[in-house]
C-alpha cells in the first residue's frame, strides 16, 4: 500500500535542502547530497518558467493539460545568483518577484518548493475552490488534492464548517505584492501545498497558527513546475492566466438559463410533471436533470428500460423543445460480467490496475467498481464512445459526478495509473478532467456542430476547456449560504470560470426564506442549479408557498431576463478570458476590497450585494469607485461609499456602475424564448456624468459553432455623458434592433432615435421603476 497521505498537513522548509551551488552554463543545481537540471526561462508578456528535471526523482511532467505557453523572449529577464537567487525582472531591469536568498528552491525526497519574498502588506486571492469563506488567504496553509468532502470528512465538519482540500485543485495564487500582481501556478497534477504569510486561525496553538513569512508553493511529488506572470492589474493577471490554462470556449446560450435538479428523479413520468409545473407556473427551466434514479441499478450508461418506455428520444419529443435532459454520469463501472460496459472496458483493459496486477475495486453505487483510467487515450476514446452514444440517444448535455475520484471507504492509492505504473497520487487530480475530455469528445462526436454542456464535480487546472463545475456538496443552511460567494469568486479568479453552488443547498432542507434568499444570491451567477439530495424536501419552486413561489418564479425570470448579458460576459471569457462574476477588487483596484466577501461585480457593470444571512433586514454596502450607482431595487442614484440598505425578503441589492450598458430581454420571461437580436440595452447615466463607456454587442443562434464562421451579428454602443450611439458593426446574424432605455430622471439623447420614446415596465428586486426607452430608425 501507497503511504499514507495526510492533507492537513503540510512539508516544512527546514526538512529541505535548498540549492547552495547552480551553474548558469549548464544548468546543473546541487542541493543537499542531490544534483539535478534546473531552468529558469523567461517568455514574451512578462512571464517566468521554473522549472526541475531529474528523471531518477520525478517522472517527466505527467499532466494531461497542455498549456498555452508564450514563446520564450529573445532577452532574459531573469537574474540569478550562484546560489540560485532568482529575481524576475521588468524591462527596465528592476526585480518584480524575488526567491527567498539561500531558499529559492529545495528538496525533500520527491517533492519539492519554491520560496519567495512577498511584502509585508501582500494580498492573496485565488487557490481555486477553496471554500474558506473569504477571497482574502493570507495565513493559509492548504492542499491541492480532490476529495470527495462528504465520504473524506466528518460530516460534524462539513456541515457548518469550512474543510479543505475540497473536491477541485487549482494550485493557483494571484499576489499583490509591492504594487503589483503577481500570479503563481504549479503546473504539477500531483500533489501541490502552498502557505502564505499571516495568521492560521484554523490551528490551536499560537506556535502553528504562524504561518512562513514568505510565500511558499510546492509539490509533494511529480516534476517541479511553476509558471510567474505579473500585471498592473488583477484583470490583466487573470486574463494572462486564463490564457495560459485556457479560456472557456463559449457555451450554448441554455446552459446559461436556470437548471432543475434532485436526486430522485426517475425519468419520462418525472421529467413530463416537471415540464408541466414550469408551463404551468410559467418559471423558465432550460434542463432537467437526472440523477442515479435513472439508471439501471447504478450502472453507468445503461438506461433502466421501465423509466423511459419508449426510449429517451420518446421522451425529448414531448418536452418543451427548449429544455434538454441531463443525465449523471460516474466513472465507477459495476464490476459485473454480462454488463456491456464492464466486459468491452475489461476486454479492452481500461480500468486502473492495483499493485497486485488486477483491476483495482472501491465501493461506490453500484457496489463494488472499477475505474476507467482517464489519463490513458485509450480509456478516454472508449468513453467517448459510450457518451456519444448517449447524445445520440437524445440526452442533451452531461452532468460527471464523483470523479474525485469517489472510491467510497475504500483506501484511493492503490488505485495505479498507466497499467499499473504509476502512482495514484501523481494523477488523482487530473482524473476528473481526463474524464471530462473523454465526455465533451463523445459529444463533440455525436454533434459535430454544436456547443457541447458538460458539468463537473472535481477538476483541476484546464477544467475551463471542456467543463462547468458545480461547488459540490453543499447544505441548506446559512453557512453555505455565505460560503457560496466566496467560493465562486476564487473559482473565478483562478481560470475556471463557468461555476456555481447547489442553489438552496444539496443535504438537509431548504425553508422559505433561505431558498429566497440563495435563489437571489445566485441569480446572476455564471451556472444557476437548484439541486437536492434523496431526503430533503421539495424544494422545486412551487413545493413552497405562494408567497415564496412568487419570488422565486421572480428571481428564475430575471436571470433569464438577463440571459442576454451574461451571454455577453460568455463571449468576453472566450475571447478575452476575463471572467464572469469577479470580486471588487477585480474591477477597482483599492486594497481594502480584498475583505469584501459578500458583494461581487457580474461583469464590469452589475454589482450585486446579496443578502446571505437568515432573518436578516438590512445590510451594508460598499460602492466602490468615485461615481454614483444606480440602485435597481429603489431607483435611486447613490454615490460610492458605504451604505446602510433595508432589504426585505424581496430585496437584493443590484447596482449598475455609472455609465453601464446591460442588455436584457424586453420582458420578463415566463419560459425559455431568448431573442438576441431585439435586446433591450439599459444605459445608466447619472445626471452630469462626464464619463465615457464602450460596450460591444453580439447575437448569434445561441447554439452552433457557426459563429465561428462569421455566423453572428455585433454592434457598439458608446456612451459619453449623457448621449449613447448604437453602430452595426457585423451582419452575419442579420440585422440587430436594440431597443435603448435609461432611467427617468437620467435621460440619455440616443443618437438616431427614431422619435418619442415610450416607457418601459422594469421591475427587479424591489419596488417597480420608471424607465423610458426608445428604438433606433431602421
Ligand atoms: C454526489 C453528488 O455530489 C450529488 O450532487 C449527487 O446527487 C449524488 N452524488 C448522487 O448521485
Amino acid at each position: 500500500m501507497a503511504p499514507p497521505m495526510f492533507y492537513t498537513k503540510y512539508p516544512h522548509p527546514s526538512n529541505f535542502s535548498f540549492v547552495t551551488d547552480f551553474d548558469a552554463a549548464t544548468g546543473r543545481a546541487r542541493a543537499g547530497k542531490r544534483q539535478f537540471q534546473f531552468s529558469a526561462t523567461s517568455h514574451v508578456d512578462g512571464f517566468f518558467h521554473l522549472a526541475a528535471r531529474d528523471p531518477g526523482t520525478w517522472l517527466p511532467n505527467v499532466s494531461l493539460l497542455e498549456l498555452d505557453v508564450p514563446g520564450t523572449s529573445p532577452d532574459s529577464r531573469v537574474r540569478v545568483g550562484p546560489g540560485l537567487d532568482l529575481a524576475l525582472l521588468d524591462q527596465a531591469g528592476t526585480p518584480l518577484v524575488q526567491s527567498v536568498p539561500g531558499h529559492a528552491f529545495g528538496v525533500c525526497g520527491e517533492a519539492s518548493m519554491f520560496l519567495f519574498e512577498v511584502s509585508d502588506d501582500a494580498q492573496f486571492l485565488g487557490m481555486g475552490e477553496k471554500g474558506l469563506g473569504r477571497i482574502e488567504l493570507s495565513g493559509v496553509r492548504t492542499k491541492f488534492w480532490n476529495t470527495d468532502v462528504w465520504s473524506d470528512f466528518h460530516w460534524s465538519q462539513w456541515k457548518d464548517h469550512p474543510v479543505d482540500p475540497t473536491y477541485f485543485s487549482t494550485p493557483y495564487v494571484a499576489v499583490r505584492t509591492g504594487g503589483k500582481w503577481v500570479g503563481f501556478l504549479l503546473h504539477n497534477p500531483g500533489v501541490t501545498f502552498m502557505e502564505t504569510p499571516g495568521t492560521d486561525r484554523t490551528r490551536v496553538f499560537a506556535e502553528w497558527q504562524r504561518t512562513s513569512r514568505h510565500l511558499i508553493l510546492g509539490s509533494e511529488n511529480g516534476e517541479p513546475s511553476l509558471w510567474i506572470f505579473t500585471s498592473d492589474d488583477l484583470a490583466g493577471l487573470t486574463r494572462k492566466l486564463q490564457g495560459l490554462v485556457g479560456k472557456t470556449p463559449l457555451p450554448p446560450l441554455w446552459s446559461l438559463g436556470y437548471h432543475q435538479s434532485r436526486w430522485g428523479y426517475g425519468g419520462q413520468k418525472d421529467i413530463l410533471e416537471l415540464d408541466r409545473q414550469f408551463a404551468k407556473h410559467g418559471i423558465p427551466c432550460t434542463a432537467v436533470w437526472l440523477d442515479l434514479d435513472y439508471m439501471d441499478g447504478a450502472r453507468v450508461f445503461q438506461v433502466a428500460p421501465k423509466q423511459f418506455p419508449g426510449g429517451v428520444e420518446a421522451t425529448v419529443s414531448r418536452l418543451d423543445s427548449r429544455r434538454r435532459i441531463v443525465p449523471i454520469l460516474d466513472p465507477g463501472v459495476k464490476r459485473e460480467n454480462g454488463y456491456r460496459v464492464y466486459d468491452d472496458g475489461h476486454a479492452k483493459d481500461v480500468f486502473c490496475h492495483n499493485s497486485e496486477g488486477s483491476e483495482f475495486v472501491g465501493i461506490v453505487w453500484p457496489g463494488e467498481t472499477v475505474f476507467p483510467d482517464f489519463t490513458l487515450a485509450s480509456a478516454r476514446e472508449w468513453w467517448s464512445g459510450y457518451a456519444k452514444e448517449f447524445r445520440q440517444s437524445g440526452f442533451g448535455a452531461a452532468w460527471v459526478d464523483m470523479n474525485d475520484p469517489s472510491t467510497g471507504p475504500v483506501d484511493p492509492t492503490e488505485m495505479l495509473f498507466n497499467r499499473g505504473k504509476e502512482p495514484h497520487a501523481l494523477h488523482r487530480n487530473q482524473y476528473a478532467l481526463g474524464m471530462q475530455m473523454a465526455t465533451r469528445e463523445g459529444f463533440m462526436l455525436a454533434e459535430p456542430g454544436e456547443r457541447p454542456f458538460i458539468l463537473s464535480r472535481s477538476g483541476s487546472t484546464g477544467t475551463s476547456r471542456y467543463s462547468a463545475v458545480w461547488t459540490g456538496d453543499n447544505v441548506s443552511n446559512e453557512f453555505y449560504l455565505r460560503q457560496c460567494v466566496p467560493t465562486t469568486l476564487g473559482m473565478s479568479l483562478s481560470g475556471i470560470p463557468f461555476n456555481g453552488p447547489d442553489v438552496g443547498g444539496f443535504g438537509g432542507d431548504a425553508d422559505d426564506e433561505l431558498m429566497v434568499r440563495w435563489m437571489q444570491a445566485c441569480l446572476l451567477f455564471p451556472f444557476f442549479r437548484n439541486h437536492s439530495t434523496l431526503e430533503s424536501r421539495r424544494e422545486e419552486p412551487w413545493h413552497y408557498a405562494a408567497s415564496t413561489r412568487k419570488q422565486l418564479a421572480h428571481a428564475i425570470r430575471l436571470r433569464h431576463r438577463f440571459l442576454p448579458y451574461l451571454y455577453q460576459l460568455f463571449i468576453g471569457q472566450e475571447e478575452l478570458g476575463d471572467p464572469i462574476v469577479r470580486p471588487l477588487i477585480y474591477d477597482f483596484d483599492d486594497p481594502a476590497l480584498a475583505s469584501v466577501n459578500d458583494e461581487f461585480m457580474v461583469g464590469p457593470f452589475v454589482l450585486h450585494a446579496p443578502v446571505l444571512g437568515v432573518g436578516q433586514t438590512d445590510r451594508n454596502v460598499i460602492l466602490p469607485g468615485s461615481d454614483p450607482w444606480y440602485n435597481l431595487s429603489t431607483g435611486k442614484w447613490l454615490p460610492p461609499g458605504e451604505h446602510r440598505l433595508g432589504v426585505p425578503l424581496g430585496s437584493s441589492p443590484l447596482f449598475l456602475r455609472s455609465g453601464a450598458v446591460v442588455p436584457i430581454q424586453p420582458e420578463l420571461p415566463t419560459d425559455n424564448r431568448v431573442d438576441l437580436a431585439n435586446p433591450v440595452l439599459l444605459v445608466a447615466v447619472p445626471p452630469s456624468w462626464i464619463g465615457e463607456t464602450q460596450a460591444e454587442y453580439c447575437a448569434d443562434d445561441g447554439l452552433t459553432f457557426d459563429y465561428r464562421k462569421g455566423v453572428r451579428s455585433k454592434g457598439t454602443v458608446s456612451v459619453s455623458g449623457a448621449t449613447a450611439r448604437w453602430d452595426q458593426t457585423q451582419s452575419g446574424f442579420g440585422s440587430l434592433h436594440p431597443v435603448i432605455a435609461w432611467p427617468v430622471g437620467s435621460p440619455v439623447e440616443v443618437v438616431g432615435s427614431s422619435g418619442p420614446s415610450e416607457k418601459l415596465d422594469l421591475q427587479f428586486l424591489g419596488r417597480a421603476l420608471k424607465w423610458e426607452a426608445t428604438t433606433l430608425s431602421r
